[in-house]
């Protein structure tokens, strides 16, 4: 046996093709291209194409992938009659969890893991689970259901279907550049989680379904939540400092910070930091991104040197706010993106599996009596 490693810190699990993290740098690569160069010039269809191929697409292997997803908008009826009947106090997150995990009720071959069959049911969860989870939210608000519209790629398709109306440009772009930079990172615990479900030869459903459990935790996806709640606490920029300090003072964590790998600024970050000032100028919510500077700013002074900066939740926060997303939605849009990171994930597991199985250090007692019930 090795040796322990208290939450795994440092252990190498897996070998990915997907993307490589410099954490001492603050690089993030997707298959070697820095995140950059694709939150610049590529879209999220294009992205979930290098990283379930390892290679960027030819424009007539691009335009067949986004037919291949345009086709999978659409939910199979009984799946769709099944939204309206969900409460409409149901989190999101819960819902999406267990909808990915009835999604394999109407795939008449759910076990199939041959590569073949793992991509269709990959691009099925990837297709269906934007329309999930706008038609529950259009459902819970007592709106009509928007059908998808297969002539829009999947982030304005995605918009349109949540607000009835065709997004602009500038929308349909900045909620691209999200899903880009939240689509893979590493070995991280949803992913991990993905990958040990699949491991035992599982299905793919299920890896993706507990993959969503994993990523609602408040010290995973669920922190750009944890971070819009921050900054709605604050009453205005000239109070962040005060409410930082104090956090600080109390021990307690300051939701969008730090992380396991990044030692320096998180390069998702920066790519979301450009562009959540941007938005938040254009939609009259400067305020909440001058906050969010003035909050990064104490962190630098006060923790930096510890290696906690801003963390890709941080800047998404205001990102999705100034988009016009509700609070509950923020990370089930982590969630939309990050089904191409775990589908490909899963897709290189089964492609070299081993199972995996760790073992744990027992520190309890031995050679114990075993006390009749009547006498303890
Ligand atoms: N605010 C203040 N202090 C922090 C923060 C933070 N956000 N994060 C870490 N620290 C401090 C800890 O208090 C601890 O200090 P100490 O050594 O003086 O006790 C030290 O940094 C190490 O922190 P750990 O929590 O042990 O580090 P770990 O690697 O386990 O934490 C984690 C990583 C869980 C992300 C942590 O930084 C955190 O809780 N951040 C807030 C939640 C968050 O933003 N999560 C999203 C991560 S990105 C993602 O999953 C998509």
């Amino acid at each position: 046996m090795g040796e322990f490693s208290k939450g795994l810190e440092g252990v190498i699990a897996a070998e990915t093709e997907m993307s490589f993290i410099d954490g001492q740098k603050g690089v993030l690569e997707y298959v070697g291209i820095p995140i950059g160069e694709l939150a610049t010039h590529s879209t999220f269809e294009e992205t979930v194409f290098l990283l379930w191929n390892r290679r960027l697409p030819t424009s007539s292997e691009l335009e067949s992938f986004k037919g291949e997803l345009r086709k999978r908008y659409a939910l199979p009826s009984g799946l769709a009659r099944r939204i309206p009947e969900i409460p409409t106090t149901a989190q999101p997150m819960h819902m999406l969890r267990t909808l990915i995990s009835e999604m394999s009720l109407y795939d008449t071959h759910p076990n199939d893991n041959d590569p073949e069959q793992a991509r269709r049911k990959a691009m099925n969860i990837l297709g269906q689970a934007p329309t999930i989870v706008a038609q529950f939210d259009r459902c819970r608000r007592g709106l009509p259901v928007v059908e998808p519209d297969p002539s829009l790629g999947f982030s304005a398709n995605f918009l349109y279907m949540l607000n009835g109306e065709k997004p602009t440009d500038a929308m349909t772009r900045a909620f691209d550049i999200c899903m880009i930079t939240h689509a893979d990172h590493g070995l991280n615990n949803s992913t991990f989680t993905a990958r040990v479900v699949i491991s035992t030869l599982s299905d793919v459903y299920s890896a993706l379904t507990a993959a969503v459990g994993s990523l609602r935790g408040p010290l995973h996806g669920g922190a750009n939540e944890g971070v819009m709640k921050m900054l709605n606490e604050i009453p205005s920029v000239a109070d962040a400092e005060a409410y930082v300090l104090g956090k600080l003072e109390r021990k307690e964590k300051i939701m969008g910070f730090g992380h396991r790998v990044y030692k320096a600024k998180d390069p998702r970050a920066k790519e979301l930091m450009a562009l959540a000032k941007q938005l938040a100028d254009d939609t009259g919510n400067t305020d909440l991104y001058e906050k969010s500077h003035a909050i990064e700013r104490v962190m630098e002074r006060e923790v930096a040197a510890k290696g906690i900066y801003p963390n890709v939740d941080f800047y998404s926060a205001t990102t999705y706010h100034c988009i016009g997303l509700k609070l509950d939605l923020f990370t089930p849009m982590f969630a939309l993106s990050r089904i191409g990171g775990w589908a490909g994930h899963v897709i290189e597991q089964l492609s070299d599996n081993r199972l995996f199985r760790p073992g744990a250090k027992y520190v309890g007692p031995h050679d114990q009596p075993y006390v009749p019930i009547a006498q303890r």
